[in-house]
């Protein structure tokens, strides 16, 4: 715990690094998705948006994900934060985050096997939701106003 608490700049340094990372990717990925469905189906053009959104979801996506999670719970382990209302608050959001993801991920498979169940405009809408996320979860850590 004394070594936590040591090193606790660096863990907060790299748990908001990969909240960088993640949350571009988040932003990213529909808008693949809507350049993708404008693609004809079986085109050359739509293999290169299967290969590319592969490529964000195994180099960055997921591993950033993977590192958020990792980094804040260190955080908040090393602060004795688990008891608190704002972290509580967060991690509601954060899972809701985490869902949409793995929302994505299933997407983005279902799209490479042929499938487009949304429309390009539903896509756009649903892009918003990573941006109010984040509007939340950093107040609650920021402000921590309960
Ligand atoms: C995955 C679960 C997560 C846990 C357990 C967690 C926990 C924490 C903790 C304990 C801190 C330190 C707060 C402080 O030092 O005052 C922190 C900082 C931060 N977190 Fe998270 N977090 C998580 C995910 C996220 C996500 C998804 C975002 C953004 C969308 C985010 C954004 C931030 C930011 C911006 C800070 C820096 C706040 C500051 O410097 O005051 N976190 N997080």
């Amino acid at each position: 715990m004394e070594l936590l608490q040591s090193i606790y700049p660096w863990i907060k340094a790299g748990h908001v690094i990969f909240v960088i990372f993640w949350m571009a990717g988040l932003f990213m990925m529909p808008r693949f998705y809507v350049y993708h469905q404008e693609a004809d189906p079986g085109s050359p053009e739509e293999a290169r948006w299967v290969d590319r959104e592969a490529k964000l979801r195994k180099i960055i996506l997921t591993p950033s994900l993977v590192m958020v999670w990792v980094f804040g719970i260190l955080a908040a382990t090393a602060m004795g934060w688990w008891g608190q209302g704002w972290l509580h608050a967060k991690l509601l959001f954060v899972l809701g985050l985490s869902g949409y993801h793995g929302w994505l991920v299933g997407y983005g498979k279902k799209l490479a096997r042929g499938q487009r169940p949304y429309s390009g405009k539903a896509l756009r809408l649903l892009n918003e939701v990573p941006g109010l996320a984040a509007v939340v979860i950093v107040i609650l850590v920021v402000v921590k106003p309960f």
